[in-house]
Protein backbone atom coordinates (compact mmCIF):
# COMPACT_ATOMS: atom_id res chain seq x y z
CA UNK A 1 0.00 0.00 0.00
CA UNK A 2 3.24 2.09 0.01
CA UNK A 3 2.76 3.02 3.80
CA UNK A 4 5.36 2.33 5.97
CA UNK A 5 6.67 3.24 9.50
CA UNK A 6 5.80 1.54 13.04
CA UNK A 7 3.14 -0.34 13.32
CA UNK A 8 0.81 -1.86 16.90
CA UNK A 9 -1.85 -3.79 16.53
CA UNK A 10 -5.00 -2.74 18.37
CA UNK A 11 -5.88 -3.91 21.72
CA UNK A 12 -8.13 -7.18 21.40
CA UNK A 13 -11.01 -5.67 23.25
CA UNK A 14 -11.05 -2.74 20.72
CA UNK A 15 -10.77 -4.88 17.81
CA UNK A 16 -13.63 -7.37 19.00
CA UNK A 17 -15.85 -4.09 19.73
CA UNK A 18 -15.22 -2.56 15.59
CA UNK A 19 -15.68 -6.16 14.65
CA UNK A 20 -19.02 -6.36 16.61
CA UNK A 21 -20.57 -3.21 16.12
CA UNK A 22 -22.10 -4.01 12.70
CA UNK A 23 -24.24 -6.38 13.87
CA UNK A 24 -24.83 -4.91 17.31
CA UNK A 25 -29.02 -3.56 17.75
CA UNK A 26 -28.13 0.41 17.49
CA UNK A 27 -31.60 1.65 19.52
CA UNK A 28 -29.73 4.86 19.89
CA UNK A 29 -28.58 5.49 16.07
CA UNK A 30 -28.61 9.36 15.31
CA UNK A 31 -29.26 10.34 18.58
CA UNK A 32 -26.80 12.48 20.42
CA UNK A 33 -26.32 12.37 24.28
CA UNK A 34 -24.41 14.62 26.48
CA UNK A 35 -22.90 13.26 29.95
CA UNK A 36 -21.42 14.73 32.54
CA UNK A 37 -18.80 12.73 35.04
CA UNK A 38 -16.72 12.57 37.81
CA UNK A 39 -16.03 15.36 40.50
CA UNK A 40 -15.32 19.22 39.58
CA UNK A 41 -12.70 21.11 41.56
CA UNK A 42 -13.55 24.06 43.07
CA UNK A 43 -10.07 26.03 43.74
CA UNK A 44 -9.60 27.53 47.38
CA UNK A 45 -5.76 28.78 46.28
CA UNK A 46 -3.28 28.13 43.28
CA UNK A 47 -2.37 24.78 45.30
CA UNK A 48 -5.89 23.53 46.82
CA UNK A 49 -9.66 22.98 45.81
CA UNK A 50 -12.50 21.32 46.77
CA UNK A 51 -14.03 18.15 45.63
CA UNK A 52 -15.38 14.95 46.46
CA UNK A 53 -15.00 11.19 45.87
CA UNK A 54 -16.17 10.48 42.73
CA UNK A 55 -14.64 8.30 40.39
CA UNK A 56 -16.07 9.28 37.03
CA UNK A 57 -16.80 5.26 36.79
CA UNK A 58 -20.61 5.14 36.45
CA UNK A 59 -20.67 8.26 33.86
CA UNK A 60 -17.82 6.63 31.54
CA UNK A 61 -19.59 3.14 31.62
CA UNK A 62 -23.00 5.02 30.45
CA UNK A 63 -21.02 6.94 28.01
CA UNK A 64 -19.52 3.58 26.89
CA UNK A 65 -23.24 2.16 27.08
CA UNK A 66 -24.44 4.66 25.07
CA UNK A 67 -21.68 4.43 22.39
CA UNK A 68 -22.11 0.76 21.89
CA UNK A 69 -26.24 1.76 21.31
CA UNK A 70 -25.46 4.07 18.38
CA UNK A 71 -25.79 7.11 20.07
CA UNK A 72 -23.32 10.01 19.40
CA UNK A 73 -21.88 10.54 22.82
CA UNK A 74 -20.41 14.05 24.29
CA UNK A 75 -18.63 13.17 27.50
CA UNK A 76 -17.99 16.53 29.68
CA UNK A 77 -15.93 15.15 32.50
CA UNK A 78 -14.17 16.59 35.53
CA UNK A 79 -10.87 15.21 36.90
CA UNK A 80 -10.52 11.51 37.03
CA UNK A 81 -7.60 8.67 35.96
CA UNK A 82 -10.08 6.94 33.61
CA UNK A 83 -9.40 6.94 29.60
CA UNK A 84 -12.42 8.17 27.75
CA UNK A 85 -14.48 5.10 25.93
CA UNK A 86 -13.78 4.45 22.37
CA UNK A 87 -15.56 6.46 19.90
CA UNK A 88 -16.98 9.29 22.66
CA UNK A 89 -15.75 12.55 22.52
CA UNK A 90 -14.54 13.98 25.91
CA UNK A 91 -14.64 17.76 27.12
CA UNK A 92 -12.13 18.40 29.83
CA UNK A 93 -13.26 20.62 33.01
CA UNK A 94 -12.56 21.49 36.37
CA UNK A 95 -15.11 23.95 37.78
CA UNK A 96 -18.54 23.51 37.90
CA UNK A 97 -18.84 26.50 36.06
CA UNK A 98 -16.73 25.71 33.12
CA UNK A 99 -18.59 22.39 33.11
CA UNK A 100 -21.81 24.56 32.78
CA UNK A 101 -20.28 26.78 30.54
CA UNK A 102 -19.70 23.05 27.76
CA UNK A 103 -23.17 21.98 28.53
CA UNK A 104 -24.98 25.03 27.63
CA UNK A 105 -22.70 24.49 24.15
CA UNK A 106 -23.86 21.23 23.15
CA UNK A 107 -27.27 21.17 24.88
CA UNK A 108 -29.24 22.82 22.42
CA UNK A 109 -28.17 19.61 19.61
CA UNK A 110 -28.71 17.35 21.74
CA UNK A 111 -31.31 14.71 22.84
CA UNK A 112 -30.70 13.50 25.98
CA UNK A 113 -28.82 14.85 28.64
CA UNK A 114 -27.69 12.98 31.95
CA UNK A 115 -25.87 14.74 34.75
CA UNK A 116 -24.09 12.22 36.71
CA UNK A 117 -21.02 14.12 37.33
CA UNK A 118 -20.13 14.84 41.35
CA UNK A 119 -20.54 18.67 40.74
CA UNK A 120 -19.88 20.42 44.02
CA UNK A 121 -22.33 22.24 45.46
CA UNK A 122 -20.03 25.47 47.09
CA UNK A 123 -16.87 27.29 45.63
CA UNK A 124 -15.23 30.09 47.17
CA UNK A 125 -16.43 33.39 47.03
CA UNK A 126 -12.84 34.84 46.13
CA UNK A 127 -9.81 32.23 45.30
CA UNK A 128 -7.28 33.48 46.74
CA UNK A 129 -4.03 34.65 44.20
CA UNK A 130 -1.35 33.09 46.87
CA UNK A 131 -0.97 29.75 48.73
CA UNK A 132 -3.06 30.10 51.79
CA UNK A 133 -0.58 30.01 54.45
CA UNK A 134 -1.09 28.32 58.06
CA UNK A 135 -1.67 30.42 61.11
CA UNK A 136 -0.99 28.53 64.00
CA UNK A 137 -3.85 28.54 66.54
CA UNK A 138 -5.93 30.43 64.65
CA UNK A 139 -8.93 28.59 63.00
CA UNK A 140 -9.63 29.01 59.29
CA UNK A 141 -12.59 30.28 58.19
CA UNK A 142 -13.66 30.36 54.21
CA UNK A 143 -16.86 32.14 52.61
CA UNK A 144 -18.85 29.76 50.29
CA UNK A 145 -21.08 30.30 47.60
CA UNK A 146 -23.52 28.19 45.28
CA UNK A 147 -22.08 26.50 42.23
CA UNK A 148 -24.69 26.88 39.34
CA UNK A 149 -26.78 23.69 39.43
CA UNK A 150 -26.13 22.29 36.03
CA UNK A 151 -28.95 19.97 35.65
CA UNK A 152 -31.27 22.23 36.93
CA UNK A 153 -31.11 24.96 34.64
CA UNK A 154 -30.99 22.34 31.50
CA UNK A 155 -34.66 20.80 33.21
CA UNK A 156 -35.63 24.47 33.49
CA UNK A 157 -34.89 24.94 29.46
CA UNK A 158 -37.59 26.79 27.69
CA UNK A 159 -36.62 25.57 24.39
CA UNK A 160 -34.47 23.13 23.10
CA UNK A 161 -34.69 20.91 26.72
CA UNK A 162 -33.35 17.61 26.23
CA UNK A 163 -34.75 14.39 27.71
CA UNK A 164 -33.24 15.08 30.95
CA UNK A 165 -31.58 12.52 33.60
CA UNK A 166 -29.87 13.36 37.04
CA UNK A 167 -28.10 11.22 39.51
CA UNK A 168 -29.14 10.93 43.53
CA UNK A 169 -26.80 9.59 45.58
CA UNK A 170 -28.07 9.88 49.17
CA UNK A 171 -27.00 8.52 52.64
CA UNK A 172 -30.82 8.12 53.91
CA UNK A 173 -34.31 8.76 52.68
CA UNK A 174 -33.36 7.70 49.26
CA UNK A 175 -36.99 7.97 47.48
CA UNK A 176 -38.07 10.72 49.10
CA UNK A 177 -34.85 12.85 47.92
CA UNK A 178 -35.03 11.41 45.07
CA UNK A 179 -39.15 12.43 44.55
CA UNK A 180 -37.75 16.05 45.51
CA UNK A 181 -34.89 15.92 43.21
CA UNK A 182 -37.65 14.95 40.54
CA UNK A 183 -39.75 18.10 40.73
CA UNK A 184 -36.94 20.59 41.96
CA UNK A 185 -34.78 20.59 39.01
CA UNK A 186 -37.44 19.34 36.43
CA UNK A 187 -35.70 16.33 35.27
CA UNK A 188 -37.67 13.60 33.36
CA UNK A 189 -35.86 10.31 35.42
CA UNK A 190 -33.63 10.62 38.69
CA UNK A 191 -31.63 7.81 38.76
CA UNK A 192 -31.31 7.19 42.90
CA UNK A 193 -28.40 5.04 44.68
CA UNK A 194 -27.81 4.70 48.32
CA UNK A 195 -24.25 5.25 49.01
CA UNK A 196 -22.59 2.89 51.50
CA UNK A 197 -19.07 1.41 52.59
CA UNK A 198 -19.95 -1.02 49.01
CA UNK A 199 -21.70 1.05 46.91
CA UNK A 200 -22.08 4.50 45.27
CA UNK A 201 -18.42 5.83 45.09
CA UNK A 202 -15.17 4.16 43.15
CA UNK A 203 -17.08 1.18 43.04
CA UNK A 204 -17.64 -1.62 40.14
CA UNK A 205 -21.48 -2.35 41.34
CA UNK A 206 -24.20 -0.80 42.24
CA UNK A 207 -28.09 -0.60 42.84
CA UNK A 208 -30.10 1.85 41.56
CA UNK A 209 -33.53 2.61 41.94
CA UNK A 210 -34.93 4.63 38.89
CA UNK A 211 -37.44 7.39 39.51
O1 LIG B 1 -28.78 18.28 44.30
P1 LIG B 1 -27.82 17.17 44.11
O2 LIG B 1 -26.39 17.64 43.90
O3 LIG B 1 -27.88 16.06 45.09
O4 LIG B 1 -28.30 16.53 42.70
C1 LIG B 1 -27.58 15.55 42.03
C2 LIG B 1 -27.84 15.65 40.56
O5 LIG B 1 -27.74 17.02 40.14
C3 LIG B 1 -26.80 14.91 39.73
O6 LIG B 1 -27.43 14.47 38.56
C4 LIG B 1 -25.77 15.99 39.45
O7 LIG B 1 -25.02 15.71 38.29
C5 LIG B 1 -26.63 17.21 39.27
N1 LIG B 1 -25.99 18.48 39.70
C6 LIG B 1 -25.64 19.41 38.75
N2 LIG B 1 -25.07 20.60 39.15
C7 LIG B 1 -24.87 20.87 40.46
C8 LIG B 1 -25.23 19.92 41.43
C9 LIG B 1 -25.78 18.73 41.01
O8 LIG B 1 -25.80 19.15 37.56
N3 LIG B 1 -24.32 22.01 40.82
Amino acid sequence: CGETGPGRLLEPAELVAALLEPFCQQPLANKRIVITAGPTREPLDPVRYLSNRSSGKMGYALAQAAHDLGAEVILISGPVALDAPNGVTRQSVNTATEMLTAVLAEIKSCDVFIGVAAVADYQVATIARDKIKKQSGEPLQLTLTETPDILHQVGHLSEHRPFTVGFAAETTNLMAHARDKLARKKADLIVANLVSQTHGFDADDNAVCLV
